[in-house]
């Protein structure tokens, strides 16, 4: 296999040092430039990051200097594939620079998930909506394209529930208890965090409640109809360093045994076995007290999730059970370099 020249927008950030860290010996990809804000431009990686251990700082990108998003599109270079950490507020525009420069994007951000023409992948899901690439090659005349993973609560959710579609999802609740990496490096005073918990994260639940029906739709023609079941969620950030918990509860339109759910999340496997694809995408945990962020964040490398508590609810054919994965890694990073394998595999990087 080739090697792959990626760049890193948004490298210094608590996603792009994932990134970074991540990446480090992957069989495919190879750092080719990081880039971040002024702040950090024209610094070595090692003085602007900042490394909750600098010793697992990867040397081949400690030493390299931060370059100006200014310079994407006009200095000749040997990138392909762009992976997007930037906030949202500037995420939009310079992505589509990107993407016009001929760029493939795999992009964490929100701002481009749910255009019509975009895909918003989970691989073990929905790799048929990378039919979606050309539908936006097309569209918008560029010669790279964008590709988003969803948000890090909505990721864990939906693969959890893919499996259970079989049964006929008719409503889905969920409760969240998110890490606060999830935040950003900045985005919470440890004051306002530390005994304490903050029932409220501005626009998830509204990502939650809209995502997983594009990502459980199917393609039909140049569009994704989307999945027919409602979803209502209510996010809260606690204080826990790494590692998204969710209670969900979900309506079937059948009678459906706790033996049943358990045996279908057991079973399911998927056809993607690129490096960062876990060999197992969901993990039961038979223990009462279990999945846990400390104890389960980082199976499978932190891309599987776990699931557990699996029992039935009182409210028609209804089953409780919580899901927990790994927020930065499944729900970031990971997510985003596992899309990136796979359209290198398909050919499309
Ligand atoms: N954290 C998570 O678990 C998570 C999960 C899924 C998706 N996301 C999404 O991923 C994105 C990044 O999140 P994060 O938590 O990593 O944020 P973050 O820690 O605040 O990092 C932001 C990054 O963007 C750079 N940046 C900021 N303003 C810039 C500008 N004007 N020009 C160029 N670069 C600029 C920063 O560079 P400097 O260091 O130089 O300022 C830093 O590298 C967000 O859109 C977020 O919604 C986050």
């Amino acid at each position: 296999m080739r090697r792959i020249k990626v760049g890193i927008l948004g490298a210094t950030g608590s996603v792009g040092q994932r990134f970074v860290q991540l990446l480090e010996g992957h069989p495919w990809f190879e750092f080719g430039a990081l880039f971040a804000s002024e702040r950090s431009v024209g610094k070595k990686y090692r003085e602007v990051a900042k490394w909750s251990l600098p010793s697992e700082m990867p040397e081949e990108a400690a030493d390299m200097v931060v370059k100006s998003m200014d310079t994407i599109g006009t200095s000749t270079d040997d990138l392909a594939l762009m992976f997007s950490a930037l906030p949202g507020t500037i995420a939009s525009e310079m992505e589509k620079k990107c993407a016009q420069a001929g760029y493939a994007v795999a992009s964490n951000v929100a701002v481009h998930r749910m255009e019509k023409d975009v895909p918003l992948l989970i691989p073990e899901i929905n790799t048929d909506h990378f039919g979606l690439i050309d539908v936006q090659k097309s569209n918008r005349g560029w010669d790279g394209f964008i590709v988003t993973n969803p948000n890090c609560s909505t990721i864990v959710m939906t693969l959890s529930l893919k499996p259970l579609m079989r049964f006929g999802l008719e409503t889905v609740r969920v409760a969240t208890m998110q890490a606060v990496s999830g935040a950003g490096y900045a985005g919470l005073p440890s004051m306002a965090i530390l005994d304490n918990v903050i029932p409220y994260i501005g626009s998830e639940e509204g990502k939650m409640e809209s995502e997983p029906l594009k990502i459980l739709g199917t393609l039909e023609g140049s569009e994704v109809k989307n999945a027919e079941f409602t979803i209502c969620a209510s996010c809260h950030r606690v204080p826990v360093m790494d590692g998204h918990t969710e209670a969900i509860w979900v309506n079937f339109a059948e009678n459906v045994s706790e033996e049943e759910v358990k045996k279908t999340f057991k079973n399911f496997t998927t056809d993607i076995k690129t490096p960062f694809a876990p060999e197992k995408p969901i993990i039961v945990r038979d223990e009462p007290d279990r999945p846990q962020p400390k104890l389960d964040r980082d199976a499978g490398h932190g891309m599987s999730i776990s699931v557990g508590r699996i029992r039935k609810g009182q409210l028609g054919h209804e089953m409780k059970y919580i899901v927990q994965g790994h927020n930065t890694v499944r729900g970031a990073a990971g997510a985003s370099i596992l899309n990136a394998e796979v359209l290198v595999e398909r050919g499309f990087i």
